[in-house]
């Protein structure tokens, strides 16, 4: 079996790791490293290759999880007095990941996939079911390549998510988003709305109001805020419109702006995926996937990273170690109308039980544990232990409770249930 893993960030790796005792595989990715998104790129827009900077990572950030859930199920990352870590030493440890496991030789550094197409049956001749197309970007060549199993690993956090709000177009100031946040400096005296309360916007808010003038925190958070923010920040609710030079909101008060930074999230996109992969992505939803992973229509394409708010790298192994056991035959798949079944009372169960919106399709948080044990029951396969997620919970708590202090705590894992918090 030949499997094409798309990209080499912390969920690829997973890929090949798991992948390359029972096929062989080649990794594509487009830049020249490994990473993803942990690799900081001080510069924004394109790259020298003229491609869209991927990655998303600002110059200070630290880790809005403890490590002691980052870590691989069977590659932790080490010990160190912090639990939440700079972004450096993430990178530094998929790094450590590669060599450990001898990944580096798999991956294609600057090829980038340009076009992803099942083999119709005309062409079946080859004996394979997918054909790429990947570019070279060093020769600008382009070459088709064939592979049995696809696995999509190209990260969710680099296309921005924007609101059109009224005015937009004629707003005078300067309007950006948080992707192309890399300091604070030029925020410096400047009059900022920040909209949207997600990780980004309560991290950016409270980083950029150390230099600028005033910072409105513009969101629709159904709970206040506990964190204390400086008297410099305010909250507001949702921006309804922008006139020259300042935006309304929706209480009827409006607020001179020098700038719109967009903290809005992000877009699943991929761009390489022909129509006839038959994959649809609405509102953030994507569709018809089953468990969040196995393309319904082409089940020998699969999305390794979709679910968010999660135990990142352990959800990934596991996804990855989930989809081997239906491509490598030690089990066998459902039939598709029972995947298709299994999608809709999904949907039921978030849109009509929960009261989730489509954005939230793929969002984990407090179901993330139920998710896990799903899919490593379903496959047979061993489970994530049940720490991670209550770990999880525990800091997902304090950052919305204590913005401020939250990355001050520092914890323990004691055993497979049960974490400690330690004391200064
Ligand atoms: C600012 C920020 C902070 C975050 N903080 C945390 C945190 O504290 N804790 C946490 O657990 N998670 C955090 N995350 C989430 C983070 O995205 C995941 O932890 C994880 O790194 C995602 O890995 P990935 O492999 O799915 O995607 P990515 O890291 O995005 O990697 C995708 C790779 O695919 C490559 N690629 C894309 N398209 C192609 C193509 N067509 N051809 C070839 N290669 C391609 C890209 O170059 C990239 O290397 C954060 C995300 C952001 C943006
Ligand atoms: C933590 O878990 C509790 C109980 O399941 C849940 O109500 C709460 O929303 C969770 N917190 C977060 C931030 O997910």
């Amino acid at each position: 079996m030949r499997i094409a893993v798309i990209g080499a960030g912390a969920a690829g790796l997973a890929a090949i790791r798991r992948s390359c005792c029972s096929a062989e595989v080649v990794c594509y990715e487009k830049s020249d490293k490994v990473g993803g998104t942990w690799v900081y790129v001080p510069e924004t827009g394109n790259d020298a290759y003229g491609l869209p900077i991927h990655s998303s990572m600002y110059e200070s950030l630290r880790t809005n999880l403890p490590k002691e859930v980052m870590g691989y199920p069977d590659y932790l990352i080490p010990e160190n007095r912090k639990s939440y870590i700079h972004h450096d030493e993430i990178l530094a440890f998929l790094n450590d990941y590669c060599t450990h496991f001898q990944l580096r030789d798999k991956i294609k550094f600057l090829h980038n996939v340009e076009l992803v197409e099942p083999i119709g049956a005309e062409e079946k001749g080859t004996g394979s079911n997918w054909k790429l197309r990947v570019r070279d970007l060093r020769k600008s060549t382009v070459t088709e390549e064939f592979f049995d199993a696809v696995m999509v690993c190209n990260g969710h956090y680099f296309k921005p998510s924007l609101p059109r709000l009224k005015g937009h177009e004629t707003f005078k100031g300067q309007q950006m988003h948080s992707h192309d946040y890399r300091r604070p400096e030029p925020f410096a005296d400047k009059r900022v709305v920040v909209i949207g309360a997600g990780p980004s916007g309560m991290d950016l808010a409270l980083e950029i109001s150390k230099k600028a003038k005033r910072v409105i925190l513009s969101h629709h958070l159904k709970e206040t805020i506990l964190t204390k923010f400086p008297n410099n920040v305010v909250q507001k609710k949702d921006v309804v419109e922008l006139k020259d030079n300042s935006a309304v909101f929706q209480d009827g008060t409006s607020e001179e702006a020098d700038i719109i930074f967009y903290c809005t999230g992000y877009e699943y996109s991929f761009p390489f995926l022909s129509e006839s992969c038959e994959i649809k992505v609405n509102d953030n939803m994507i569709t018809p996937l089953w468990k969040h992973v196995i393309a319904i229509e082409n089940p020998t394409l699969v999305f390794i990273g979709i679910p968010f708010y999660v135990c990142a790298f352990s959800m990934f192994d596991l996804q990855v170690r989930f989809v081997l056991r239906y491509l490598n035959k030690e089990k066998e798949l459902p039939t598709r109308d029972s995947m298709l079944l299994d999608e809709s009372q999904e949907k039921n169960s978030r849109f009509n039980i929960r009261g989730f919106t489509k954005r939230q399709f793929h969002m984990m948080g407090p179901l993330q544990a139920e998710y896990y044990d799903d899919l490593a029951d379903t496959a047979n396969i061993e489970r994530l232990l049940p720490v991670l997620s209550k770990l999880h919970n525990e800091s997902s708590d304090r950052f919305l409770d204590d913005l401020v202090h939250y990355r001050d705590d520092r914890y323990k894992i004691i055993d497979n249930e049960n974490y400690q918090q330690l004391n200064d």
